[in-house]
């Protein structure tokens, strides 16, 4: 089965590896993915890679589409983009994983109070029992009387914890107190 990795050539590069480890096969999205490699032949050669912008959502939903079913989605996307998530849901084989990793905004209330996009997506995947749906919400790291944001590895090591032992929702860090967060 084929595992779909999309913006996950940065921080999540240690991530990407585990899967890609893991998998028969693996489809790569990001605007750079044709230059990206994992630094091994034996997981390269396991990968399609498409460079495609997320911002450019029919063209990009089209090249994911065309290496679906996936049996493991490990994505993160900036913006909220909830049509393109729904879309992607919709690729992931019953009985697959979806890893969504979001900044630390991301489970603050909107504007006019309405639901978080975490929450929204915890709703939209409790529609779909049969894909297990797990986040991962980037906090940061208090030290001493200061504060930082997560490292490369830390952010990847939570990504592999939610692909291994799936929960609903891993904060990597802290989220509190906020007003504490790296400046
Ligand atoms: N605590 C937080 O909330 C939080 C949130 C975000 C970031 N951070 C910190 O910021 C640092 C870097 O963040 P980063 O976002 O630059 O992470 P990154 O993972 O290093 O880079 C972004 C990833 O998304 C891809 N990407 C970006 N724009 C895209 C687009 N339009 N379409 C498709 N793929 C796209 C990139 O590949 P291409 O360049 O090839 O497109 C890359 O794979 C992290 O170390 C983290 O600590 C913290």
């Amino acid at each position: 089965m084929t595992t779909l990795l999309i913006g996950a050539t940065g921080m999540l590069k240690t991530a990407a590896a585990h899967a890609v480890a893991r998998a028969k096969k693996a489809v790569v999205l990001s605007r750079h993915a044709k230059d990206f490699s994992l630094g091994s032949d034996t997981l390269d050669v396991k990968l399609t890679r498409i460079s495609q912008s997320y911002e450019n959502g029919a063209a990009f939903i089209d090249a994911v589409a065309r290496y679906a079913p996936y049996d493991l989605a490990l994505t993160w996307i900036r913006p909220q983009a909830e049509i393109l998530r729904a879309a992607i849901d919709g690729m992931i084989v019953p009985g697959g994983r979806l890893v969504e990793v979001m900044g630390s905004r991301s489970i603050l209330l909107g504007e006019n109070g309405e639901a978080s996009i975490a929450e929204r997506r915890a709703q939209a995947l409790a529609l779909q029992p049969d894909i297990t749906y797990s986040q991962v919400i980037l906090g940061f790291v208090l030290e001493g009387d200061g504060s930082r944001w997560l490292t490369h590895e830390e952010i990847s090591a939570a990504a592999i914890a939610q692909m291994e032992k799936p929960q609903a929702r891993l904060i990597a860090g802290v989220l509190e107190p906020w007003e504490r967060r790296p400046q």
